[in-house]
């Protein structure tokens, strides 16, 4: 049974700051709270006012003991001199974690926010920091997908957050005709990585609303079904997370619109840019409402008529698509679970996704790197941006795609994209580069030798023997990137769609 609790306000401001600034992930500093925690006299551990207003922690995920969590349990009875089990167990660890925080956070300034000399310096004599590095390094935890079975009917598992080896990211190309399986892929993926990744949080951009409606899709993911036209995305896209430097955004920004709508000319993308950051300059949280106000006055001074980028402003302003205060700190956004329904947005629809790619993109590049398990060679990944139906915006050159594929593999952001054909990342070679990984459905003709070589890393000329293989995949069936024991580069598969994994028995596929 999962048991679920959760930590004091003040404690999760300062696991929130440690995590941060530590690259450690919530669950590895909850571990080493505890411990912490439990170095005290249980009977001085006390209740706040401010408890059960913090973060949500799952006892499983603390103990660690496994199956084996009697033991644990057992331990924490004897400190007590009482049984513990139930609420009164997970009050206890709660007030623990609490307290080990406390002692945490305090070390740590006290070190000058040196995470190193906060380890080292908890426990000089008895070396708690290599303990707790050992605490630490066991978080990052494995996610290994059952992508389908090989020609023998073999299971194929994929080490998906391994970095080493034949593998370098966890970006990845699906690709193929209407009706392969590509959406369903893409669901079977991202649906193992929230089962087994707890803390790894997605977006998923739905331009068709498919992922939105599979009902079993959303509740196995635990994810929230965003209709912007119902409801504000949950981001301000002009709100600018702290350590990103600002003066250089109202470019990058005024860039979005220029991709959306390539017509705009210099002086539209300058009106738009100096409109943001006269707005940056007056100090108070930017909105649509108050952009559009701060632009229409510039083309006013200026004895210009409303046009294209004023029109967008506006129909931004006045649809309300977007929340006009930033609640969430970078990593909270990335940690959420986000269906954004993008199906009825029609003549804004490439426009509203440009600007959330916008937003995760500042949120990765103000995140430390996310921590690497050296032994097994694991990255911890905090989350996963899928989007479907991609060629539409990789079609218009989205820059903040490009730099959240670029940017995002050190932060532990992998990017998928499914599309329609290799040829959709044609004149766009960075991406062929950055894709480490590839999954081809069936393609309607057979795709120039050097598409095709490009995103499989292959040579041209065993692409041109591919190519006629690739028009003649049935359905399910794919050419992948992923290696499966045999020694040539690429497999031919047949996934498992979403909607079999979720038939499965418990869905975690075989030997799990
Ligand atoms: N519950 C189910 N049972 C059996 N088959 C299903 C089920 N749900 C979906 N499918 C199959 O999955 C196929 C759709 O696959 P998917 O939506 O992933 O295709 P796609 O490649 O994304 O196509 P498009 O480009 O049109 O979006 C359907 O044709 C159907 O055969
Ligand atoms: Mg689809």
């Amino acid at each position: 049974m999962l048991e679920r609790s959760l930590t004091s306000k003040v404690c999760r401001a300062q696991v929130e700051t440690l995590r941060n600034k530590s690259g450690c992930d919530f669950q590895a500093l909850e571990r080493i709270a505890l411990a912490l925690g439990l170095q005290e006299d249980p009977r001085t551990l006390q209740a706040r006012p401010d408890d059960k207003g913090g973060r949500a922690f799952e006892y499983e995920h603390i103990d660690h003991f496994g199956t084996h969590g009697e033991v644990f349990r057992s331990v924490i009875s004897v400190l007590n001199n009482q049984v513990m089990q139930g609420s009164g167990l997970m009050e206890f660890v709660r007030k623990a974690i609490n307290a080990g925080m406390e002692r945490l956070a305090a070390a740590f300034e006290a070190c000058h926010q040196d995470w190193e000399m906060t380890l080292r310096r908890l426990d000089p004599i008895e070396g708690f920091g290599k303990s707790a590095r050992l605490l630490a390094s066991a978080t990052v935890t494995p996610i290994d997908i059952w992508v389908g079975t090989d020609g023998q009917g073999r299971p194929i598992v994929w080490a998906f957050n391994r970095e080493g080896g034949d593998q370098t990211n966890g970006n990845t190309a699906i690709m193929g005709v209407p009706g392969m399986g590509k959406t369903q892929f893409l669901q079977s993926l991202l649906s193992q990585i929230a089962v087994q990744g707890s803390e790894t949080g997605f977006l998923a951009l739905d331009y068709k609303g498919d992922l939105g409606k599979d009902e079993r899709f959303v509740k196995r993911t635990g994810a929230r079904i965003i209709r912007p036209e119902e409801c504000p995305v949950p981001l301000n896209p002009l709100a600018i997370p702290e350590r990103v430097p600002a003066r250089l955004v109202p470019e990058a920004f005024a860039e979005v619109f220029k991709s959306f709508r390539p017509g705009l000319g210099e002086v539209q993308k300058n009106a738009l840019a100096n409109a943001y950051r006269d707005l940056l300059d007056a100090g108070a949280e930017p909105t649509f409402t108050a952009l559009h106000d701060r632009l229409k006055a510039i083309y006013e001074e200026n004895s210009r008529s409303e046009d294209t980028a004023t029109g967008l402003v506006r129909q931004l302003a006045s649809l309300q698509l977007f929340a006009e205060k930033a609640t969430l700190s970078p990593s909270e956004l990335l940690g959420q679970r986000i269906i954004l329904d993008l199906s009825r947005l029609e003549s804004v629809r490439e426009l509203v996704a440009f600007l959330v790619l916008h937003a995760f993109q500042m949120a990765v590049s103000c995140l430390p790197d996310a921590p690497i398990e050296a032994q097994d060679e694991r990255r911890a990944l905090r989350c996963v941006v899928a989007i479907d139906e991609a060629h539409h915006y990789l079609r218009r050159k989205s820059p903040p795609l490009l730099t959240l594929v670029r940017e995002g593999r050190s932060r532990g952001v992998a990017v998928m994209l499914a599309s329609q054909s290799p040829e959709d990342f044609r004149g766009q070679p960075e991406y062929e580069e950055l894709l480490g990984n590839a999954f081809l459905f069936r393609l309607g003709q057979p795709p120039s030798n050097r598409s095709l070589a490009g995103v499989l890393h292959e040579s041209q000329r065993t692409a041109k023997q591919l190519a006629d293989v690739v028009v003649g995949l049935r359905q399910y069936e794919v050419v992948s990137t992923l290696r499966t024991g045999e020694n040539n580069r690429h497999s031919r598969l047949k996934i498992l769609p979403f909607w079999q994994l979720a038939e499965e028995a418990g869905g975690k596929g075989p030997g799990r």
